[in-house]
């Protein structure tokens, strides 16, 4: 999902409504750069084609329009009509935040903003005070609107009956990455623990590092916490674990599926300063593949897992062909969308295989990912993902699902239990994929997939 011109980061006040999800995101519609923040909107029953939708918030005398929630308001508590949609989302001007509402009564297709804005003022002093989650929080004791805030390198937690008046209930210091670290985009879900009945509070954030703003691997943060309508708490001494390990992956935020829906996640994928292939485009600013989220326990660890929700290997919508020609495995493929599938068995620390991108056009880079004892590797700086399972329980990584996408590369380690997203430079014409092994390392199978009917797969003259 890429806008269709000009500027995109966050997703906003994902809902869906019936069958269809809506996606609203941070978006400059008149330039291919960050600011001038409005919300876009686009729509999908599959979370694969979108429809674009006008404009839904633009800046207006309180701030540009910056992250936030669209909650169903179906009783009418906040004033505007039972059954209405309810944005609740930061303001921002000149540097100076706070939080306010505007309200749709078509289903999200035009919306008006309130004229008691703003509703939450930011303390004297306090200057990153933004991107309110906003959830209904039932219990036996009772139900009410619930936003966390971020504020600082802390999460707020602020509760109300009409989403217009807000009490602070507490504060909770999320351990991050050292001292200075700034938080934004909060997300809070609960999340099924697979094969249990249980579920549990995950909360997701996304982090500025101290020193400013730059590209870096593993951005975002998962932490399993308790949460009673006002407090979080983390679990023991959690200090809560890479979310997506890639340069590329920002402020994911979900379609919260409740007890009986898949809980679907979705992050941007970029950096304010670079846009990498994106520059040469008429829009700057993509989305990631969307993922389906659940929790799982292992050895009394929870992991977090996030399949895409493109299944190539098994969806009849893509076509597969096997990577061949030994000694290296390897085919060419000519379209700007395929996905690599690998298994692969490492056998002892010996074991190497690399996956190898090269594009056909000179202007473009080409890419390895290196899957070792260790884990797997995405790029020179990448963070390494799944390195804790391998100290853990000493099993190596068995499968590798990567999709690319007009120059975007998502790699999912063992259905989901591991992810790095990237922006590169592969380009969006023909690349020749091709897998080395060294050491130990053997190859059970390996296949590209292409969507049908448009991709196609050669493998080249040797
Ligand atoms: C995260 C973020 C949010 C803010 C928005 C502004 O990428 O900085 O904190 O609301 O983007 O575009």
């Amino acid at each position: 999902m890429t806008p269709p011109a000009n500027w995109m980061n966050d997703p906003n006040g994902l809902i869906k409504i019936d069958d269809t999800f809506h996606l609203f995101y941070q978006h400059n519609p008149t330039a291919n750069r960050w600011g001038n923040l409005h919300w876009g909107h686009a729509s999908s029953t599959d979370l694969l084609r979108w429809d674009h939708h006008p404009i839904a918030l633009a800046p207006d005398d309180h701030g540009q329009a910056f992250s936030g929630t669209v909650v169903a308001d179906d009783t009418g508590s906040a004033g505007f009509g039972a059954g209405a949609l309810v944005a609740v989302f930061t303001q921002d001007l000149d540097g100076f935040q706070r939080q306010s509402l505007a309200s749709s009564t078509d289903g999200g297709m035009t919306w008006q903003m309130f004229s008691g804005n703003p509703v939450l003022d930011a303390p004297e002093g306090v200057h990153d005070f933004r991107d309110p989650k906003v959830l209904r929080y039932e219990s036996e004791q009772g139900s009410w609107w619930v936003m966390v805030l971020a504020v600082g390198a802390e999460i707020w937690i602020y509760r109300s009956e009409d989403l217009r008046s807000w009490q602070q209930c507490s504060a909770f210091a999320v351990p991050t990455q050292g001292e200075g670290s700034i938080l934004e985009v909060p997300e809070l879900v609960r999340l099924p623990v697979e094969g249990t009945g249980e579920s549990i509070w995950v909360l997701l954030v996304s982090i500025i590092p101290p020193g400013g703003a730059r590209r870096l691997a593993g951005r975002t943060r998962w932490i399993a916490v308790d949460f009673d309508g006002e407090r979080l708490t983390a679990h023991d001494a959690d200090r809560g674990s890479t979310f997506d390990a890639g340069c590329d992956f920002y402020a994911p935020m979900v379609w919260d599926g409740g007890p009986c829906d898949p809980t679907i996640c979705v992050g941007w994928m970029n950096e304010w300063g670079f846009v990498g292939p994106d520059r040469d485009t008429e829009w700057c600013g993509r989305m990631s593949m969307p993922r389906r989220l659940t929790l799982v326990r292992s050895r009394g660890q929870l992991r977090l897992r996030q399949p895409p929700v493109v299944d190539a290997p098994n969806d009849p919508a893509w076509r597969g062909a096997t990577l061949m020609n030994s000694p290296d495995l390897r085919g060419l493929v000519d379209n700007r969308c395929f996905a690599i599938w690998v298994r692969c068995d490492l056998d002892d620390a010996t074991g190497v295989v690399e996956i190898e991108f090269a594009p056909e056009d000179a202007d473009a880079e080409s890419k390895i990912i290196r899957i070792d004892a260790e884990g797997l590797r995405l790029g020179q700086d990448g963070e390494c993902i799944c390195a804790e399972q391998e100290e853990q329980d000493g099993s190596w990584i068995r499968e590798v699902l990567v999709i690319v996408d007009a120059g975007s590369i998502e790699v999912f380690v063992d259905d989901g239990l591991g992810a790095a997203s990237e922006i590169c430079g592969l380009g969006f014409g023909a690349t020749a994929v091709s897998l080395h092994l060294a050491g130990s390392a053997s190859v059970a199978a390996a296949s590209v997939f292409v969507p049908s009917p448009n991709g196609s797969f050669t493998e080249p003259a040797s």
